[in-house]
Parts: C-alpha cells; sequence; structure tokens
C-alpha cells in the first residue's frame, strides 16, 4: 500500500522521531506534521493546527488527502482526536478517546487491570484525606501516590516522607496511592489493532531528573535500547501476561484499542508487573527505538490503524544498541528557563521537543525537555559514548543533561 500522505499530530521529539522515521519508509510520500516544531519541519511540512481539536485535525486530514494519521501525545488522544479522524473515514493510528482512559485515568487502567487479570501493584483510590491517609497507612513506606488524571509524567510522588505524600494527595483531589514496587523497569511497547498486538523491542527510560535517579520525576531523561540484562523470554511474557490480555479486555468492553499500548514495568523479586500504562509511544523511548527499527514504519502502523497487523511479520531491529539523552533547560522539571539560543541543534539524530524560531529565525530553548540527542554503535556502552559525544556538540544557556544514561547497564551493573 502506497502512503502518498501521512500526517502525524503533535509537536515533541516522539512526532519528531515519528516523522524522521516515516520519512525513511519509501512506501511513504509526503509526512505532514501538525503543528510540528523546528525540527519536524527539516522532515515534512509543518501545519499551525492545535493538536487537541479533532474537528481541526480531522478537516487538515481531508485537505492533506491523508491515508494515514498518526495521533502521538496523550493530550489529543484522550481529547478524542482519533475519533474526529476515523469518523471522516481516514485510518488513524491511535485508540479513541474511550480506549485511551488506559492512560488517561489511573483508576481506570486498574480496573482493566484487574478484570484482566494482569499482574500489577496492589492498591487504593482515594478521594479524601482520610482515605488517602488510611492508604498510606496500609503499605507503609516508600509511599507511592499518583494523579489519577494526565499529568506529563509528574503526576507521580514517590517518597519515604508521610506528610508529603499525604500533602501530594491532597493537592490532586484524587489519586491512586499503590504498593511500591522495587526492581528495575522497563518499557515495552505494542502496537495493537484492536485483535491482535506486535511487539517492540524493550526500552528502559530514565525518569528522575537527577544522576543515581535522584531529584523528582520528569517525563524522561534519557532511554537505550535493547536491555542487555533483560531475561530472554521478557516480551513473550509481556506480552502473554500483560499486552494481550489488557488488548483482549478493551475489545470485550467494546472499546478496541487501535494503536500503540505502552506497559511501563517494574521486574521486582516476586516478578513482573505493570507500572503504568500509556496509550502511545514514550519519550524519549521511541527516539533511540526507532533509530534501531529496520522495519518500515509506515506499513506497520497502517497494518494496526486498518484491523490486518495479523498479516505483519515480527518487527526488525538492528544488531547494535541506541541510547537517549535528553538535553533540557534549566529549572525542568519545575518552571524551565526559556529563550536561550542553541547551537549545534540540527542533525540527524537529534530530534527536537521544546524548540522553536526566533524573530530573526535562530532556533532557541522553548520547553523543559529541549533535544533527545542518540548515539548508536555495537555495544551499549559504544552508543552511551556516541551519544554523550553528540550532546557536547550542543549548547545553549542553562542546559543540562543526566551524566549517566545506560552507565549500569553498559557496566553490566543491572541483575
Ligand atoms: P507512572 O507515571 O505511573 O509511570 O510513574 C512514574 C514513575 O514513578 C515510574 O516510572 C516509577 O519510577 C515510579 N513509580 C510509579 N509507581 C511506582 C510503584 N508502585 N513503586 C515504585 N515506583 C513507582
Ligand atoms: N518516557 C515516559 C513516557 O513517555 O511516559
Amino acid at each position: 500500500m502506497a502512503l502518498d500522505s501521512v500526517l502525524v499530530v503533535g509537536g515533541g521529539g516522539r512526532e519528531h522521531a515519528l516523522a524522521w522515521a516515516l520519512r525513511k519508509d519509501p512506501s511513504v510520500g509526503q509526512v505532514h506534521i501538525a503543528p510540528g516544531n523546528p525540527g519536524t519541519a527539516a522532515v515534512g511540512t509543518n501545519h499551525l493546527v492545535n493538536a487537541v481539536d479533532g474537528a481541526a485535525v480531522a478537516a487538515l486530514a481531508q485537505e492533506l488527502k491523508a491515508d494515514l494519521v498518526v495521533v502521538g501525545p496523550e493530550a489529543p488522544l484522550v481529547a478524542g482526536v482519533c475519533d474526529a479522524v476515523r469518523a471522516v473515514g481516514i485510518p488513524v493510528f491511535g485508540p479513541d478517546a474511550a480506549a485511551a482512559r488506559l492512560e488517561g485515568s489511573k483508576a481506570f487502567a486498574k480496573e482493566v487491570m484487574k478484570a484482566a487479570n494482569v499482574p500489577t501493584a496492589a492498591s487504593r483510590y482515594c478521594t479524601t484525606a482520610a482515605q488517602a491517609a488510611a492508604a498510606l497507612k496500609e503499605f507503609g513506606a516508600p509511599y507511592v501516590v499518583k494523579n489519577d488524571g494526565l499529568a506529563a509524567g509528574k503526576g507521580v510522588v514517590v517518597t519515604n516522607d508521610y506528610d508529603a505524600a499525604l500533602r501530594h494527595a491532597g493537592d490532586c483531589g484524587e489519586v491512586v496511592i499503590e504498593e511500591y514496587l522495587d526492581g528495575p523497569e522497563v518499557s515495552l511497547f505494542a502496537l495493537s489493532d484492536g485483535t491482535n498486538v506486535l511487539p517492540f523491542d524493550p526500552a528502559q527510560d530514565f525518569k528522575r531528573v537527577g544522576d543515581g535517579d535522584t531529584g523528582p520525576n520528569t517525563g524522561g531523561m534519557g532511554a537505550y535500547t535493547p536491555l542487555p540484562w533483560a531475561p530472554g523470554d521478557l516480551v513473550e511474557e509481556v506480552v502473554r501476561t500483560v499486552i494481550q490480555p489488557t488488548v483482549d479486555e478493551l475489545r470485550r468492553r467494546g472499546t478496541p484499542f487501535t494503536g500503540l499500548v505502552y506497559a511501563g514495568l517494574a521486574l521486582t523479586s516476586k516478578g513482573l508487573r505493570v507500572v503504568e500504562f500509556n496509550a502511545r509511544f514514550g519519550d524519549p523511548e521511541t527516539q533511540p527505538l526507532l533509530c534501531r527499527l529496520k522495519t518500515p514504519l509506515g506499513q506497520v502502523l497502517y497494518a494496526a490503524a486498518t484491523g490486518k497487523l495479523a498479516d505483519e511479520p515480527p518487527l526488525v531491529w538492528g544488531a547494535g544498541a541506541t541510547c537517549a539523552v535528553v538535553v533540557a533547560a534549566e529549572g525542568y522539571p519545575g518552571t524551565p528557563r526559556s529563550g536561550d539560543v542553541i547551537t549545534g541543534g540540527y542533525a540527524d539524530h537529534i530530534f527536537h521537543a521544546g524548540t522553536s524560531l526566533n524573530a530573526a529565525g535562530e532556533l532557541i530553548a522553548t520547553g523543559g525537555r529541549v533535544l533527545a540527542v542518540v548515539g548508536s554503535g555495537e555495544t551499549l556502552a559504544k552508543a552511551r559514548a556516541d551519544a554523550y559525544q553528540k550532546v557536547a556538540g550542543v549548547h545553549f544557556d542553562g542546559a543540562f543533561c543526566r551524566n549517566d544514561i545506560a552507565l549500569k547497564a553498559a557496566n553490566g551493573e543491572i541483575a
């Protein structure tokens, strides 16, 4: 199937990577991005359309005669942008609002997991201070308190401080409080056409802002793939015990999930447990994953969007490793400084997130996570060295990154 016109909705690093990988697929003609960013302008055509406005996105898709629409971020998914595009008869990769609740509500995700017998942390849904206090006492420290709704990766507080945990619950109003999960974390993505699933290789993300996993949670400060330390049957086990049962349960409920199921997992001493689901490609895991993916991206996203994943062979991956390091702006994950001019920001394998052009046409930092720089190599050690070498070529005042992305894994220190 020739995909003459593909529209990617969103404007972050994940959408830049999606547009970049679509551009490399020989069956894909034009790549359009709405709204995109200065990075995506280098691989396709940007359109100034509000990504969460379903009617506007559907109208743009019709105007562009799009063969496929790919919706990247969670906000448009939860807002029903895929519903609006499907309603005008254009194939869309991304779940309807009803299925996107898997990410949009932590309580809904827990309910689905319970019904589908998917292993996850024991949890309590709390709407009052008294309920929260009781749940915190039941599970004990370390305390895990999650905002029920979307919070851009910053709604979760993990702390030994009881008062801070209770305060976060009060600030959020509706929270899920759950048992603490130990063990390394894994991000496993799978394409779903509502019935069949096709897994990606696993990746690992770095959520805390500081080296050594210190400081507050972020949207993700870096990622790498594959995981040299992971058990060989990890992907098969996650598909069998987590992803397929979840997709089956959503279909059974009449809200089939078409798009990307992201399982955030903890490999605990008691076995694997789901930490969270997302209804979209992860950011920054997508950047290194798509840099390793050999299968043409447009064709598999189209197969998922049109219910034909059963015909697709397993995805093909490059033999080496890839590693993304996020370059962030001072202040992130709080309010980042903004407006600093970036040099060295355009290169293949540099993916833009919080960037804009100023009046003089210079590239400037205008977000917390500004760029993700992907390195590659035959081994993880070489991939991370390549990434940090490329990071050294990027400059803006107030830039910082973590210095230990993939370090433990490259040193064989994860078991
Ligand atoms: P979430 O948004 O649910 O992925 O949570 C963000 C991050 O908080 C996760 O990637 C974990 O690092 C941490 N976290 C979430 N839930 C738990 C848990 N039950 N136990 C330990 N850490 C957790
Ligand atoms: N990297 C975590 C996320 O995309 O939610």
